[in-house]
């Protein structure tokens, strides 16, 4: 009797088990157009690893580098769409969504360091930015950061005046085409995958970019020269479509948002010594000559552009600056 009980038990332990083999984990999509050895690439890995280990592999994250997937425009079309459902744009992308205010970040010395930055996507200023997306169906899971951009081109760019008439890469925002008016450049709207082949073969001049963005595309090779201008920032929000957020089981959506927040942690860790580790591998390999402003040419930089300030107000939002200013305590 005992013997039977077993083997019906083992029975229907066998028809059972496929059936819960089966279920199909939650796919989680997520997209993004840099190199994976970078401070975004290697967040991406780090939350895929947690949220698979930790959701014991009911959900699976893949992650897709280097525009494989998506390039810039097209993704976010896919994350409203449902196509994709996590992405880490650059602040400079949120524009074309309708939603200006993210260009704030993009303001030439609107944050002198890291340490200004994180005053403002670790506080309630940030948190207010990431609160404009819900209503376009996105919800806002934290701040990733990158670094401080430097201006290249194949021409010695020491001062401003250098800039005149070069046409210059930007990434899809107003403020940074401000900006490069701001210089008398001819800016250029052009997707990432596109630029190391528009560097090579002349279809633009030069560009703008943190030192990790850069080396990891091979910039460099195409760059005679660079200035270190750190005149402006380039980071992320990491966002996910609010239908296909909201609709997971609670579980599982309280396992990510916590394998999110260390992963918002382990990036912000990592992003500086990534940059400084990208241009040291830019000066060794020797393709690029970077200059570092005098006192008197960083001068001549700042003098430049604060005037973007004020031009872009009335896209940015007058309130939005003024909250920047307020959380860094740093007012032109
Ligand atoms: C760029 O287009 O230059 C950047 O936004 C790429 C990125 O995601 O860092």
């Amino acid at each position: 009797m005992k013997n039977l009980s077993l083997a019906v038990a083992l029975i229907g332990a066998c028809v059972l088990a496929p059936a819960a083999q089966a279920q199909e984990p939650i796919v989680i999509k997520f997209s993004h157009v840099v190199a994976m050895d970078t401070p975004k690439g290697k967040a991406a890995e780090f939350f895929k690893k947690l949220a698979e280990e930790r959701t014991q592999g009911r959900v699976k994250v893949e992650v897709y580098h280097n525009s494989a997937l998506y390039k810039d425009r097209e993704e976010m079309e896919a994350l409203q769409l449902g196509a994709v459902q996590m992405l880490a744009p650059s602040l400079a992308k949120f524009g074309p969504l309708g939603i200006r205010e993210f260009e704030v970040f993009d303001i030439p010395y609107i944050l002198d360091g890291y340490e200004a930055l994180h005053k403002v996507t670790d506080g309630p200023v940030g948190a207010k930015l990431l609160k404009l997306l819900e209503p376009k169906g996105i919800i806002g899971l934290g701040y990733w950061d990158n670094g401080f951009k430097i201006m290249s081109a194949n021409k010695p760019i020491k001062t401003p005046a250098d800039m005149r008439g070069l046409k210059i890469r930007i990434q899809s925002s107003r403020v940074l085409d401000a900006q490069m008016r701001a210089l008398r450049t001819l800016p250029q709207v052009m997707a990432f995958s596109e630029v190391y082949q528009a560097l090579q073969t002349g279809v633009v001049d030069g560009t703008e970019n943190p030192p990790s963005n850069m080396f990891t595309q091979k910039m460099h090779e195409v760059q005679k020269h660079a200035t270190i201008t750190n005149h402006g920032y380039l980071g992320y929000a990491v966002i996910v479509n609010k239908k296909f957020w909201d609709g997971l089981p609670k579980d599982i959506r309280d396992i990510l948002e916590q394998a999110m927040k260390e992963t918002n942690a382990y990036n912000n860790e990592i992003a500086k010594k990534d940059n400084d580790d990208a241009m040291e591998g830019m000066r060794a390999s020797g393709r690029t000559e970077f200059h570092t402003p005098t006192e008197a040419e960083r001068k001549a930089w700042v003098a430049a552009l604060i005037p973007v300030h004020k031009e872009v107000e009335s896209r940015v939002g007058k309130e939005t600056i003024q909250d920047f200013y307020k959380a860094t305590g740093q007012q032109p």
